[in-house]
């Protein structure tokens, strides 16, 4: 029996990327697609890319609705928007995970300070399983939500948190330096993403004030054991369509080799399907995938972490498959 999945905010690029993923998924069939449209479009006229692979027409996003047709939905929505639906989704028994940065924070406070906004849903902070399955899949199998990683700490935290569980790495000096492509921030246009300012252009952004700044550092805490970091997380966007790198920058315990560091992050991913210790992690090389590649290197007093996504794959739908399958009890790799 197949799955039956809705979407939300289908007329996205998560949403494009998750559709086309589900559509090849053995056991789950997108039956449900929403966007604030209306007018008879459909998921294709949003994305003539998915023509003949579905159709279905964009409705309205009605909880009463989706819980009689949906067992699971994605939710590829904004930030605040999305809690604000998942809320009633979840209170009537329908799994949800939640692509956009809801809940992954574990407090409405940290979450109103960084968002700008009161949280929607903050009874449930701190009670959602974080989707990192490499880390978190105990809690992550029979969830109702998952909150599915941000792009920039699923790299970040891949590349260091075995590091920084085996106290190689010390996570309070760690310095974040990452660049993504432009699909990174969506769909809808700003001056920023504009091709005539981000083409033939490499920029840091938001420097220190990254709202992926406190989920790296819930994470390291809840999956690495150390607080106090990040020192600094510097984002860059960079002229690709899609594809992600971030290189991590901290403190060796001492005596640490650039082997020890190599064996360590071989140990964590050896039964990992998605995370290979690669020479040479390059984003061209998990382009389309589910891949996350990472490596080590010791420089003077310093390990440098890599890990390189792509940014709408491991760093978003793809992993929001693999987190769907998670919950489910289904094999992590299947659709994959
Ligand atoms: N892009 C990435 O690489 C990436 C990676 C990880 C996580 N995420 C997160 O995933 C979520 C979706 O990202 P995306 O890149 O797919 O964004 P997107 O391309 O901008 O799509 C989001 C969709 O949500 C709908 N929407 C926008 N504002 C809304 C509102 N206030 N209320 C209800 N619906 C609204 C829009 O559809 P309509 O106008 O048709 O309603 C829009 O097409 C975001 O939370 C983002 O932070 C994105």
């Amino acid at each position: 029996m197949s799955v039956r999945v809705g979407v939300l905010g289908a007329s996205g690029y998560t949403a494009c990327e998750a559709i086309r993923l589900l559509h090849r998924h053995p056991s789950a069939e997108v039956v449900l697609a929403t966007s604030r449209a209306g007018g008879g479009r459909r998921v294709s006229d949003a994305h003539p890319s998915l023509r003949g692979v579905c159709d279905l027409e964009l409705v309205e996003a009605d909880p009463s609705r989706i819980c009689e047709a949906c067992d699971v939905v994605f939710s590829c929505l904004p930030h605040g928007a999305s809690a604000a639906i998942v809320r009633p989704i979840a209170d009537l028994g329908v799994r949800v995970v939640d692509l956009s940065a809801d809940y992954r924070l574990g407090d409405a406070g940290v979450y109103e300070a960084w968002y700008g906004v009161a949280h929607p849903d903050p009874e449930r902070l701190g009670r959602v399983p974080y989707g990192l399955c490499e880390f978190f899949r105990d809690q992550i199998r029979g969830a109702s939500i998952v909150a599915n990683p941000g792009c920039y700490p699923t790299a970040a935290l891949l590349a260091t948190l075995p590091l920084v569980r085996s106290g190689m790495l010390d996570a309070s000096s760690l310095v974040i330096d990452a660049k993504s492509g432009i699909s990174g921030a969506g769909r809808t246009l700003s001056e920023a993403t504009h091709f005539v300012e981000a083409n033939e252009r490499v920029a840091a952004y938001k420097i220190g004030t990254h709202r992926h700044t406190p989920e790296i550092a819930r994470v390291l805490e809840l999956g690495g054991g150390a607080s106090g970091g990040p020192a600094a997380f510097v984002p860059h966007l960079v002229p690709m369509t899609r594809g992600l790198l971030a290189t991590c920058y901290g403190r060796v315990g001492e005596g640490v080799t650039e082997e020890d560091a190599l064996v360590c992050l071989q140990d964590a991913y050896a039964d990992e399907p998605f995370v290979r210790v690669v020479e040479a992690p390059s984003t061209r090389h998990v382009l389309h995938t589910n891949f996350c590649d990472v490596t080590v290197r010791r420089v003077g007093e310093l390990l440098v972490a890599i890990g390189v996504i792509d940014n709408l794959g491991k760093g978003a739908s793809s992993a929001a498959v693999q987190n769907m399958n998670a919950m489910l009890g289904l094999d992590e790799t299947t659709g994959l």
